[in-house]
């Protein structure tokens, strides 16, 4: 037997209406908010990751690259907003619109050591909106990101909030960290030690380092924001009270992505066993992204939820989706003419929009029932003998055993008035 890769899961068809339903109120919020979806692959020109994210420990250490047959460097997308801005600006999608707001739904790729709620192929939902400097802005992008996790019905959560500011004070910030973590270079962790150099902004969330000393005591990047970008920060928390969201100031959240600049957040759920997998997403504004990639100097800011955390914290908060849909009508015929009778009904009752099926595998009468009642069908249609030859159906009702006789012709419009379709 060959088992599935290390790090990825199947969602198996008991497990699979819970996407379904997932993606669909995903998209129907996103398409409350004047998202439209973008489909972008799912792997791209290495470079197209690697050049945006040069120092994270995300593309230093998590990236499945590969040379395909043409030696071309490629690699699996590890994220979505890389290649949905290298799509935006390879389609000019700023010529038609000045402000650009795109969806998308998909699977990603980290190598990463797999855990609950970790994995090497994981699904995000997740949004761009690109060309607008609007402080209000930010406050819809994290708004969208709240409204959809109280629609899930999920409680213990908070949206954490920090600004880097604009290039100028995450770069002043970046050499204050330097400076302030260089003497304790020593008792760092590896990880610590080899980001000093090129990404100190992580030192201030390693899940090693924590309790550090230097950590504990290091400069945060509100410390180091320019006047402008103070202003900023301030106009985005006004916007956010304004429109009733709920945060939380989060002075050392820094992210794990090299872009961000001024608003970075995360939506963190406070769900027992969730251990450090607790962030079901997070997003920041970017001010130089879509100019790095080859566009216009335009700024984009966007999220993205892990969609495995999503269900497991739903799982945790006991909250249920709908169950999976029954069939509407299950036939159970044996004979050979029966049964031209009954895929005529069959394709009959599905054109009107019902669920409806039938056995195939078992031969006589008992085995085709218990399939009729195993599939949990509202109504079984039983086409036996004597129906054949009067033309009509016995349909029982399921869920008050009750059974009648009705001729063949009106048996899908009977059971389309009973369920009031
Ligand atoms: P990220 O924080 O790297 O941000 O990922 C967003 C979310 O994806 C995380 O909060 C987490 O729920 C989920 N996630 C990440 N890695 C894994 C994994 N290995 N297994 C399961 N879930 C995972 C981004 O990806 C940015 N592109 C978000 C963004 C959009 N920023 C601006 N626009």
């Amino acid at each position: 037997m060959i088992s599935k890769a290390k790090g990825t899961y199947d969602v198996l068809p008991n497990e699979s209406f819970k996407w379904a339903q997932l993606e669909d109120k995903a998209r129907k919020m996103l398409t409350l908010f004047g998202y439209k979806e973008i489909r972008t692959p799912i792997f791209e020109y290495s470079e197209v990751f690697h050049r945006v994210n040069e120092q994270s420990d995300m593309v230093t250490k998590e990236t499945y690259d590969f040379l395909d047959k043409g030696n071309r460097q490629l690699t699996l997308r590890p994220e979505g907003t890389a290649g949905v801005i290298r799509s935006f600006v390879e389609n000019k999608m700023h010529v038609q619109n000045n402000l650009c707001k795109l969806y998308y739904i998909g699977p990603n790729f980290r190598y990463e050591r797999p855990q609950k709620g970790r994995f090497r192929q994981f699904m995000q939902f997740g949004v761009e909106a690109i060309g607008s400097n609007d402080s209000a802005l930010d406050a819809e992008v994290i708004g969208l990101a709240y409204s959809f996790i109280k629609e899930l019905g999920l409680k213990g959560v908070k949206v954490r909030i920090n600004s880097l500011g604009d290039n100028e004070s995450r770069q002043n910030f970046k050499e204050a960290l330097t400076a302030h973590f260089m003497p304790h270079s020593e008792t760092l962790c590896q990880d610590c030690k080899n980001r000093l150099d090129k990404n100190p902004l992580r030192i201030l969330d390693c899940k090693i380092d924590n309790e550090h000393e230097a950590v504990l005591s290091a400069p945060t990047p509100q410390d180091h924001l320019n006047a402008a970008s103070r202003e900023y920060f301030k106009s985005v928390l006004s916007y956010l009270d304004s429109a009733d969201i709920t945060y939380e100031i989060a002075p050392k959240l820094v992210r794990g992505l090299d872009y961000y600049t001024h608003t970075v957040f995360e939506i963190e759920a406070d769900i027992e066993g969730f251990g450090a997998q607790n962030v079901l997403g997070g997003g920041g504004r970017y001010q130089s992204l879509v100019k790095e990639l080859g566009g216009p100097d335009l700024p984009g800011i966007g999220f993205a939820f892990g969609m495995e955390r999503l269900l497991l914290a739903m799982e945790a908060e006991l909250l249920s989706f709908s169950s999976e849909p029954t069939p509407d009508i299950f036939l159970v015929a044996t004979s050979h003419e029966a049964r031209l009778e009954a895929i005529k009904i069959l394709f009959e009752a599905r054109n009107k929009g019902l669920i409806a099926d039938m056995d195939y595998t078992g031969t006589n009468f008992k085995s085709q029932f218990k399939a009729a009642l195993k599939s949990n069908s509202k109504y079984i249609f039983i086409i036996g003998e004597d129906e054949l030859a009067n033309l009509t159906v016995a349909i029982k009702n399921t869920e008050t055993q009750e059974q009648e006789q009705v001729p063949m012709k009106i048996a899908v419009r009977t059971v389309i008035s009973a369920l009031g379709k």
